[in-house]
């Protein structure tokens, strides 16, 4: 006999890339996954290493308050997939998305936030989601802690998943990828190595570090500060690559600015610090957004 707390029901609101490819995680990992709203949808994974694709029905909710919730949705789009839900007081709430704080204010106060940093990558469009990379996935809270009971099976499931609590320094790490390459390549509309062997882009690249580094450490003393060689390693591994923001800003998307710079910038207001450079980048992609 397994309890519910062994395996839990998890909801998926954002049934795109990355919600379906936690629902096939999740279900791999013997867990029930159903839409948070909506007609069940049948989904196609397909793997760039050769595994068959994988065929995915995701059902439509049964009308319980929901109390395990996948949120996968893109960030500007959090309180449009949230309004309504049935949330139970102490959800579980698994956060995939880039940036950081889109929900904040969203959620119970009893909630048990538990973040998620991945560096895999998931293309294509509804119904057709293509894994091209498969690479570290972390979870964790806040505060440091054991994992929850469900996660050695979810761990069993998912490559390169771990448990990382508290989240914040791998939170920060990508966040700062996130806030150097997404805008910079977004408005430049270049791949992700361009920013290493354009001189000016290389330069515009290394003032947002170092403005990022400094809200850092103003928020933790003990943030190393190397933000310039940590992302110059993202741009030389993903050099190819279109990131997010280019792919969203290409298709005349919203992008997710706000959850990225936007954070950097609202921490730095409050703490009375000026980001000139990240205050014009945002300034730039909100120009050109819908
Ligand atoms: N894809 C990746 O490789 C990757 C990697 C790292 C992090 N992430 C992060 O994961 C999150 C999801 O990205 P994704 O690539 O999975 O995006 P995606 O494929 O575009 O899926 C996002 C989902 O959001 C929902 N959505 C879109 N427009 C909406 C609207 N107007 N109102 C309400 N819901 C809306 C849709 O879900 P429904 O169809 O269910 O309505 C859509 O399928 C983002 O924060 C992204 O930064 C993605």
């Amino acid at each position: 006999m397994t309890s519910h707390h062994d395996t839990p029901a998890w909801h998926l609101t954002g049934a795109g890339n990355m919600g379906t490819l936690a629902a096939f995680y999740l279900r791999a990992a013997g867990f029930p996954v159903a839409l948070a709203r909506g007609d069940g949808r049948r989904k196609t994974l397909t793997f760039e290493d050769g595994r068959a694709p994988r065929t995915l029905d995701i059902p439509a909710a049964p009308a319980t308050p929901i109390r395990h919730l996948v949120v996968a949705c893109k960030a500007p789009w959090s309180a449009a997939a949230l309004e309504g839900l049935s949330l139970a007081p102490d959800v579980t709430v698994l956060r995939l998305q880039n940036g950081l704080g889109s929900l904040d204010g969203l959620l119970p106060a009893g909630a048990d936030l538990i973040e998620v940093v991945t560096t895999s990558a998931v293309k294509g469009r509804h119904p057709e989601h293509r894994v091209v990379a498969e690479n570290d996935t972390w979870m964790g809270r806040a505060t440091a802690g054991p994992a929850p009971a469900w996660f050695p099976a979810l761990a069993a499931a998912w490559p390169g998943l771990e448990w990382a609590a508290p989240i914040r320094p791998r939170q920060w790490r990508k966040l700062v990828a996130n806030a150097v390459i997404n805008p910079l390549t977004g408005l430049h509309d270049v791949p992700n190595g361009r920013l290493l062997d354009d001189p000016d882009l290389a330069a515009r690249a290394a003032r947002l570090a170092d403005e990022a580094d400094t809200l850092l450490r103003a928020l933790d003393p003990a943030w190393p500060g190397d933000s310039r060689a940590q992302v110059a390693a993202v741009m030389r591994a993903t050099a190819g690559n279109t990131s997010s923001m280019r792919a969203d800003m290409q298709r005349g998307a919203v992008t997710e600015i706000e959850a990225i710079n936007g954070w950097l910038l609202r921490q730095a207001d409050a703490l009375g610090l000026d980001l000139p450079a990240h205050r014009a980048i945002v300034a730039a992609v909100r120009a050109r957004q819908p």
